[in-house]
């Protein structure tokens, strides 16, 4: 009998495009996590079972080793600290960009640029890297709303359709990364299951590569 082995993952998107991924290494969960209010799910695996967790959290779950796999957005990993984790796969699922979004006409400002941000490491290193000076405000979501009401005069945001900045009268300005998610492993797991997690590694990758 093999080891027990835990993932990590958040619902929504990530969960629905890491089901076909799953499945292909044979592993199929016993409950929904869009019906059920369980957040340790079982599968038809007896030794493997899904941690439901929040997107930002899946990193800090592998790294502890409370997961040994997870699957996390590589805009919530280049915020979170990379220790005891390999990035081993990049998933080519949740696809959209990191970039710089305001008004179409900005009004003239007599300060340093106001960007409001979920992501300030992210936002900090762009600025950081294009010289410029900037002040970051940290939100934690509906980022949209901040330049509408001069919180700030940019934000820093996801962008796939465009649908959210165009409904909030915002437009993308400036391309500061590509995201998709990727499979992340904690570095001890690695060595001590390996056999387990390699063959998930080898069938999420046939997937990815067909
Ligand atoms: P959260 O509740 O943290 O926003 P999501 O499921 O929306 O969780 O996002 C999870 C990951 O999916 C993000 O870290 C990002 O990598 C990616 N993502 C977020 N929004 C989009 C989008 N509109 N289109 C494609 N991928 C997205
Ligand atoms: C994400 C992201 C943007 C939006 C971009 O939000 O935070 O707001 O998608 O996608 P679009 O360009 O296709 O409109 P999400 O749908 O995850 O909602 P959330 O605020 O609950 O994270
Ligand atoms: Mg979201």
């Amino acid at each position: 009998m093999s080891e027990q082995l835990t993932i990590a993952l958040s619902k929504g998107r990530i969960y629905k495009d890491t089901l076909p991924l799953l499945e292909a290494a044979g592993i199929e969960p016993l409950e929904d996590p869009s019906k059920s209010r369980k957040l340790i799910l079982p599968t038809n695996q007896e030794n493997v079972r899904l941690l439901i967790v929040r997107a930002t959290d899946a990193p800090t779950y592998v790294a502890h080793g409370a997961a040994d796999i997870g699957v996390a957005g590589k805009d919530v990993l280049m915020e979170a600290p990379s220790d005891n984790i390999y990035e081993l796969l990049d998933l080519k699922i949740a696809q959209c960009k990191l970039m710089v979004a305001g008004p179409e006409r900005e009004k003239p400002h007599g300060h340093r640029l106001k960007i409001a941000t979920k992501y300030l490491k992210s936002a900090q290193a762009y600025y950081a890297q294009k010289g410029e000076q900037v002040d970051l405000i940290k939100l934690y979501g509906s980022m949209e709303i901040a330049p509408l009401i001069d919180l700030a005069d940019r934000i820093v945001d996801l962008v796939d359709t465009g649908n959210t900045l165009r409904a909030n009268g915002l437009v993308p300005l400036e391309h500061i990364a590509d995201i998709s998610s990727r499979l992340i492993v904690n570095q001890h797991a690695y060595k001590t299951k390996f056999k387990q997690i390699d063959h998930i590694v080898k069938q999420f990758k046939s997937v990815i590569e067909s």
